[in-house]
């Protein structure tokens, strides 16, 4: 390549940048919708704030990369996924009209965390990157709406009762996809001392769009949580309600049961 030619080179890649740079929002294509199980998130229980809800509770909507990675958050300089986002800081006052739901859906389980420092944290990790970026009322909203489908009700989809018994984490995988047609993401984790693997969160993959509203199967069915344990020994237990006192989103419906 001669000096003009690299001249010129040089000079399409840094227009190029400029172009890229000047995206709206960071080019992701789809939406994890993760939603936890408290008694499996309060192990040791000493963690978390009485009552425990017996629900589903919502963890966060998700921006993520076709790998299932997600996107990082935002940042000015070394990620500027999207254009003068709101600052977390400023996401409380436009939420008040939802803030009963929210509280209801998306608490913070852990002792000494407050529900807003929860919520800011997902604003500054997620919401701030997704297409929501101006409008914390819409990212909350969107994502409370998501949690109430019937079909997004974990505890019916995951085809199995709460209990102390483990189920393969595959049969629980295959009962999701039966129920609602597309492959789930199981997020487990192992409390320190037990031998066995908790099921902590299901992650519903959604294509991005908004509204948000096509679901598709996750790249992944399992996140690193649950592949500590050699394939074989993948069992999971989704353990049943801690407190006798029940508070949360209450599920509807029978839970479904497969033999
Ligand atoms: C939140 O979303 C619901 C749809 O699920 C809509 O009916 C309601 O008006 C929205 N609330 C606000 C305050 O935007
Ligand atoms: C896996 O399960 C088998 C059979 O239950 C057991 O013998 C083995 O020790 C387990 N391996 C690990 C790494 O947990």
């Amino acid at each position: 390549m001669g000096f003009k030619q690299l001249l010129a080179f040089a000079a399409a890649v840094v227009l190029s940048l400029v172009v890229s740079g000047s995206a709206q929002v960071s080019d992701f294509p789809m939406y994890k919708l993760s939603l936890m199980w408290p008694s499996s998130v309060c192990i040791p229980r000493s963690r978390c704030k009485s009552p425990i809800p017996a629900v589903f509770t919502i963890h966060g909507l998700w921006p993520s990369f076709r790998d299932g990675r997600g996107v990082p958050p935002y940042n000015p300089i070394s990620n500027k996924c999207s254009v003068n986002p709101t600052s977390s800081a400023n996401i409380l006052a436009p939420l008040q009209p939802i803030m009963a739901d929210l509280r209801r859906m998306w608490p913070n389980l852990y002792v000494g965390q407050n529900d807003e420092d929860f919520w800011k944290h997902e604003w500054s990790n997620h919401g701030m990157c997704s297409d929501y970026y101006q409008n914390p009322l819409g990212y909350f909203n969107e994502t409370l709406r998501l949690a109430k489908l019937s079909r997004y009700n974990a505890l019916q989809v995951l085809g199995v009762p709460p209990s102390n018994i483990p189920h393969q984490i595959d049969t629980l995988i295959e009962n999701v996809r039966r129920n609602v047609g597309f492959f789930p993401e199981i997020s487990c984790s192992k409390p320190q001392g037990s031998d066995y693997l908790y099921l902590k969160e299901i992650r519903f993959c959604l294509k991005r769009g908004t509204p948000v509203s096509v679901l598709q199967s996750c790249p992944d069915q399992m996140d690193a949580g649950c592949k500590k344990v050699p394939p074989l020994n993948r069992t999971v237990i989704f353990p049943p309600a801690t407190d006798s006192t029940i508070s949360g989103l209450k599920a509807t419906g029978e839970v479904l049961a497969f033999t």
